[in-house]
């Protein structure tokens, strides 16, 4: 071990532990304001002129929970609980989520599924926190107005899940970097696509990233159907 290094693991532990604990005591007022917040623009009138005013605060704290829900996630990372899982049946619950996400709402959002996904063993909170993060990424590079498309479809053993954009795309440095925890080029945390690779690999899957300079970056996704604890019982 160098010189050094297990203070320096201790250190980073010790951060962890405290981006883990404020993570927490901001996710649950959060939560508690976004419920009243809905409260009130749910007794307005759709006419109330200041009902889009909540609408944008809504939205506003949509993001927050997303950077805190990351923050948490990377801080202490959870074993993914594998269930039966419905891909099809996560996305069709967050889309409405997404849409009002205003990074998706300034793209073109499509969502492509041509044939029926079969089951697979996945923890069902992870696979959206993956998709979130891989969505916002595709609005984030690209133009407003700009084509983000989701693809799911299934594989021999498994499904493969495709998030395409044409927005500015990725060099070859920042393709390979692009993984690191806290690498950005943005003025963001960093920690999105550590995280998305994180989730795939703990479901034995693999993600992959193709992308062209000014054309566009194509994510995708492969999670298999069984995991081997759970060996058949996915039907
Ligand atoms: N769809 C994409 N198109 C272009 N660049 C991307 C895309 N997704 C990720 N990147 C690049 O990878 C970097 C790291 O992404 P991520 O880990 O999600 O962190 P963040 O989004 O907080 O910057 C981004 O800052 C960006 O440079
Ligand atoms: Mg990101």
């Amino acid at each position: 071990m160098r010189p050094g290094a297990a203070n320096r693991g201790e250190h980073l532990a010790q951060i962890g532990h405290l981006a883990a604990s404020l993570a927490h005591e901001i996710k649950n007022p959060l939560a508690g304001i976004s419920g009243a917040i809905q409260v009130i623009r749910d007794a307005m009138k759709p006419t109330e002129p200041h009902r889009p005013i909540l609408d944008e605060i809504l939205r506003q704290i949509g993001r927050l929970d997303n950077t805190v829900k990351d923050l948490l996630v990377f801080a202490r990372p959870k074993p993914p609980r594998f269930r039966k899982c419905n891909v099809q049946d996560v996305i069709s619950g967050a889309l409405p989520v997404w849409r009002q996400q205003p990074e998706i709402q300034r793209v073109r959002f499509e969502y492509v599924n041509s044939r029926a996904l079969p089951t697979i063993a996945a923890d069902e909170n992870q696979i959206e926190q993956l998709l979130t993060n891989l969505l916002l990424n595709a609005a984030q590079a690209s133009k407003a107005g700009g084509l983000v498309r989701l693809t799911a479809a299934p594989q021999p053993d498994g499904i493969r899940l495709s998030i395409e954009d044409r927005g500015h795309g990725m060099d070859q440095e920042v393709r390979r970097r692009a993984v690191e925890p806290f690498f950005t080029t943005k003025a963001a945390h960093g920690l999105g696509l550590s995280i998305c690779k994180k989730i795939v690999e703990t479901h034995g899957g693999a993600l992959a990233i193709k992308s062209v300079v000014g054309e566009g970056t194509e994510v995708i996704v492969d999670l298999p159907r069984r995991q081997p604890s759970m060996e058949g019982e996915v039907g």
